[in-house]
């Protein structure tokens, strides 16, 4: 079992990921856009965590799954991302919208693998060149 600071090593199991995005997705709450989406992850410490999204009556609301993944993380334990995939209602792989891969890149160890629509990427492809925590610990320091 490794900590926040010790990188999962071992392969990633993409079809136990998915399965698990796919069970979220069914707990989606989308009376708005009836597009489901279900998000899953590997946690450093080998956890699987997940999410849905949550709309709301207030469209620009809506909480992407991604963003109740997130919570998830912290809610039980923390950490940090290893391995992403997300899923919509007909189970096809999505990928995160614009404002997830922030969020995601946020809590994601380098080199976080995403299962794409063009296959396994890392955070970096998906988000280049992206702004995060470590711009405001260097201007601070
Ligand atoms: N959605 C997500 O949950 N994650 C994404 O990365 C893409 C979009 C949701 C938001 C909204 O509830 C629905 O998909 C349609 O945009």
């Amino acid at each position: 079992m490794s900590d926040d600071t010790t990188p999962f090593s071992g392969e990633v199991d993409w079809g136990a990921l998915r399965t698990e995005a796919e069970e979220a997705m069914r707990r989606a709450y989308v009376p708005y856009s009836k597009y489901p989406v279900g998000a899953a992850a590997l946690a450093t410490d080998g956890r699987i965590i997940a999410g849905c999204n949550v709309e709301n009556a207030s469209y620009g609301l809506t909480l992407c799954a991604e963003c109740s993944l997130v919570s998830m993380l912290h809610m039980t334990g923390g950490g940090q991302l290893v391995a992403f995939t997300c899923v919509n209602g007909e189970s096809d792989v999505i990928m995160p919208c614009g404002r997830c891969r922030q969020l995601l890149y946020e809590h994601s160890v380098p080199g976080m693998m995403l299962e794409t629509v063009s296959g396994i990427r890392t955070i970096d492809e998906v988000l280049p060149d992206a702004f995060g925590p470590r711009d405001l610990q260097q201007y601070s320091a």
